[in-house]
């Protein structure tokens, strides 16, 4: 039972109860995110100084050039997980392939992939505004003991295992969930400790919120830009408020906790849509269900997609289940 204030890492230890049969691989990999998270943490929140020191010039102690924020949280994240041995590979935004992780002596034994965005956002680091780093889990379907494959990794987002996010905001926050529902953890960077702030979040069946960037509207479909149109409609609830970050993550936390619809549409301009399917929709896709909201490619649930490529690109529309339920319905008429 989940206890307000408790700690990240009592509460997965409580958790692996429940799951039959646990090993304990699962919640030795999501204490590997919780590290790199907090490693990620301290290097966002230093942003602001590594920009001065960048713009002069400068390089750091080791004598290499200053890093971009993503690469780095990149690098942190496929470090943690590999030098922990406890997933047989990763794929990443930042990566062309995926990468196979292989232990000397426990050849390809780990059951687990991980798929991640290491920073979504990143053109709000600039700017000061909050980011973030998505994740999602699956269990291999190639047999233990051999070479991961691209099978792997491309499967339908019904199949994850767990999946979550780290926001990097006004406070830091680590919310996920193993199919059991969704909770969150705020970080307290005074002794690097995340207590369950959030614990079983639900994602309000309506809302009045809609996220989407209008600066693309002449490009949108007609379903789209008759759907943004009845939420500025003078009606009953409505217009509904805008509100649009820039930052999936940031854009999808607000909105779980307020109530609220993110739309990143298929565009004349943008054919797939610009997400990601793999390592930014089915996590979010995933964990809006889990919360009692809902994720759609505008006609079926994201997470019945059968991917067919790493960096495939899909049309998003996630957020409060009848607000979604809304987008379907102009989608089908219009398209
Ligand atoms: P990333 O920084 O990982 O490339 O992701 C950026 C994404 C996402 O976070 C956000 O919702 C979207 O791009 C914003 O796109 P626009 O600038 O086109 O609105
Ligand atoms: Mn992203
Ligand atoms: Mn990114």
């Amino acid at each position: 039972m989940a206890k307000r204030n408790q700690t990240l890492g009592e509460f997965i230890i409580e958790n692996q109860n429940a799951f039959l049969y646990s090993t304990g691989e699962l919640s030795k990999l999501i204490n590997a995110i919780r590290l790199a998270a907090k490693v990620v943490n301290h290097e966002v929140n230093k942003a602001g100084l590594i920009d001065i020191l960048g713009t002069s010039g400068d390089v750091n102690v080791q004598g290499e050039d200053q890093q971009k924020l993503d690469v780095l949280a990149n690098n942190k994240f496929i470090q943690t997980l590999s030098n922990r041995e406890i997933v047989c590979g990763i794929a990443s935004e930042e990566e062309d392939d995926f990468v196979a992780i292989n232990s000397l002596d426990k050849k390809h034994q780990n059951k687990y992939v991980v798929l991640f965005d290491p920073l979504d956002g990143s053109s709000n680091i600039d700017v000061n505004v909050s980011v973030g780093t998505i994740f999602s889990i699956y269990r291999r379907v190639t047999p233990i003991g051999g070479p991961v494959t691209m099978e792997d990794f491309l499967q339908p987002g019904r199949k994850q295992v767990a999946a979550g996010y780290i926001v990097y905001g006004t406070s830091t926050m680590l919310v996920y969930t193993t199919g059991h529902g969704v909770n969150g953890f705020t970080l307290n960077p005074a002794i690097g400790t995340f207590y369950l702030s959030h614990p079983d979040m639900k994602y309000p069946e309506d809302g009045q919120i809609y996220s989407v960037n209008e600066g693309n509207y002449i490009h949108f479909s007609e379903g789209v830009k008759k759907y943004i149109k009845y939420c500025q409609m003078e009606e009953e609830d409505r217009p509904y408020t805008s509100r649009y970050i820039g930052s999936l993550v940031s854009d999808f936390h607000r909105n779980m906790i307020k109530g609220g619809v993110f739309l990143y549409p298929k565009s004349s301009r943008a054919k797939e849509g610009k997400l990601r399917l793999l390592y930014e929709c089915n996590p979010m896709a995933f964990l809006a269900e889990q919360s009692g909201g809902k994720a759609s490619d505008g006609f079926h649930p994201i997470l019945d997609i059968e991917p067919k490529e790493l960096h495939q690109r899909v049309p998003f529309f996630c957020g409060s289940k009848n607000m979604v339920e809304k987008i379907e319905e102009y989608m089908k008429i219009y398209g």
